[in-house]
């Protein structure tokens, strides 16, 4: 295969034609990637050309390059951040020493698991996605999951080299491991818990995109800070394709609550069955979704006390998020004060290191961040002039990891009794029948420009292109 071939296929900027090896070793890995997409990936949209994005270079006319394509046709390409000579390592035990181009052996196992965990979310929610597209609630939004998961199908190719090229055959045995687990197979499920939840509605794809790829967001962060170099630099690129991901989340919920304060205007009324009965979903509902979903991602961030982000801090192998704005990066005998259930339906507090600290110094950032989009979303209700205010749930309500794992708490994070939390968690997460409602909403609108009823129109469309432009034509 001539250079220029290869570059088509699958371009890149890691100068995939001069290493031989490694390109044998992608070239075998891509008949599996097409066969798990074909079986896996978004079911029955085949021969649909979408308006896609593709990323054929990391300059600025070459990272978005836009036109129709069908998605077995996409272009998987493999990009890194533009290398900084002399990049030196900016935190933990190492901080000052030239970065890594390769693993050092003390760490190689360490940065296999990490790299096959972040691996793994990114197949995992297109197949949690794989059904969405046949109750897609306008062109647009169609257009925008695929969009998506072509996107988490080139961050899967990301971290896959990564392993062939820098973890030999271990490597090469964890990416052919990285399309056999599937999202909530029984037997091989995907490694992490949320990425194994059913995705049937379009309310949850939005919260999924605004929360769990936000969570993805910030482990990226924490990455692109990495003394191992290669690392550092997929993780930055990846960034650049994760904005948008967020994107399609906020402004979709965004669009769910403004057709919502449409509706409630029209008819003068807050009876949300009455909101519901004119095809809208109510904003208690959509409030309960959002409990869902931040709490369900809260949990990725792992452990309050967790002596092995301190060890990944220390070693190098991951940072807090954005690094460079923290005062120390060494945190040798810094402390900090966390509130942890005191066992007796109250809360204490407990000292440890900061570098025992880490994941709960990158999960309140992360719910900080969360909190941008839900005070975008306050102000419409706002505007409205609806007497109604969403509000993220605390960071200790129904967790499933952590200190407070299986420690009810009201949303304000308040300890209650079990019995209390199962007599109101209905009232505060989803219930059976909030999801089917939701689900009853989901009709398929396939008119350029036209949107379902229970979602307003964006502002704009995609790179210039009007709203009712054909984005998938099916
Ligand atoms: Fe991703
Ligand atoms: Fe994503």
């Amino acid at each position: 295969m001539t250079t220029i071939d290869l570059q088509a296929r699958i371009p890149n900027n890691v100068n995939l034609a001069g290493n031989r090896q490694l390109q044998r070793a992608l070239e075998h890995w891509q008949p599996a990637f097409l066969r798990w997409w074909d079986e896996m990936g978004p079911s029955d949209f085949r021969v649909s050309d979408v308006y896609l994005r593709t990323a054929v270079g990391v300059d600025a006319q070459g990272w978005a390059q836009y036109g129709y394509t069908a998605m077995p046709e996409y272009r998987w390409g493999i990009f890194l951040a533009d290398r900084q000579e002399g990049r030196r390592i900016g935190f933990g035990d190492f901080m000052g020493q030239e970065a890594w181009q390769e693993v050092p052996g003390e760490f190689r196992s360490t940065f296999r698991r990490l790299i096959v965990t972040q691996g793994d979310t990114e197949p995992a929610s297109v197949e949690q996605q794989r059904l969405l597209g046949h109750t897609a609630p306008s062109l647009y939004d169609l257009r925008n999951l695929f969009q998506v998961n072509v996107e988490e199908g080139r961050h899967l190719w990301a971290m896959v080299y990564l392993l062939h090229a820098h973890f030999g055959r271990d490597g090469r045995e964890e990416a052919e491991e990285l399309l056999a687990r599937h999202s909530g197979d029984p037997d091989k499920p995907r490694i992490l818990g949320t990425f194994n939840e059913p995705m049937d509605n379009w309310l949850s794809f939005f919260m999924f995109t605004y929360f769990t790829d936000r969570d993805g967001k910030f482990q990226l962060k924490s990455f692109a800070e990495s003394a191992f170099d290669p690392l550092a630099r997929t993780c930055q690129f990846m960034l650049t394709e994760e904005a948008h991901h967020m994107f399609v989340g906020e402004t979709g919920v965004g669009r769910v609550i403004r057709r919502t304060l449409e509706v409630m205007k029209e008819l003068g009324t807050d009876d949300w069955q009455k909101v519901r009965n004119a095809g809208a979903i109510d904003l208690p509902t959509i409030q309960k979704f959002m409990n869902f979903w931040f709490t369900s991602s809260l949990d990725l961030f792992g452990s309050e006390a967790s002596s092995n982000a301190a060890n990944y801090f220390s070693n190098g192998i991951k940072a807090r998020p954005d690094e460079g704005r923290f005062a120390d990066h060494v945190e040798a005998e810094t402390t900090m004060t966390l509130q942890v259930p005191d066992g007796q339906g109250g809360v204490k507090d407990e000292t440890i290191t900061v570098r025992n600290g880490i994941n709960e110094i990158t999960r309140l950032e992360y719910a900080k961040d969360c909190n941008i989009g839900v005070t975008r979303w306050n102000m419409a209700v706002k505007r409205a002039g609806i007497p109604f205010e969403f509000q993220l749930p605390s960071t200790r309500f129904r967790r499933q990891v952590g200190a407070w794992a299986g420690r009810p708490t009201d949303p304000q994070g308040r300890p209650i009794a079990a019995a209390e939390f199962e007599a109101r968690k209905g009232d505060w997460l989803p219930t059976e029948a909030d999801v089917a409602f939701v689900k009853s909403l989901m009709q398929r609108v396939t008119e350029p420009g036209r949107m379902a009823a229970w979602i307003a129109p964006p502002d704009r469309g995609i790179n210039a292109q009007p709203v009712e432009y054909e984005y998938v034509k099916l």
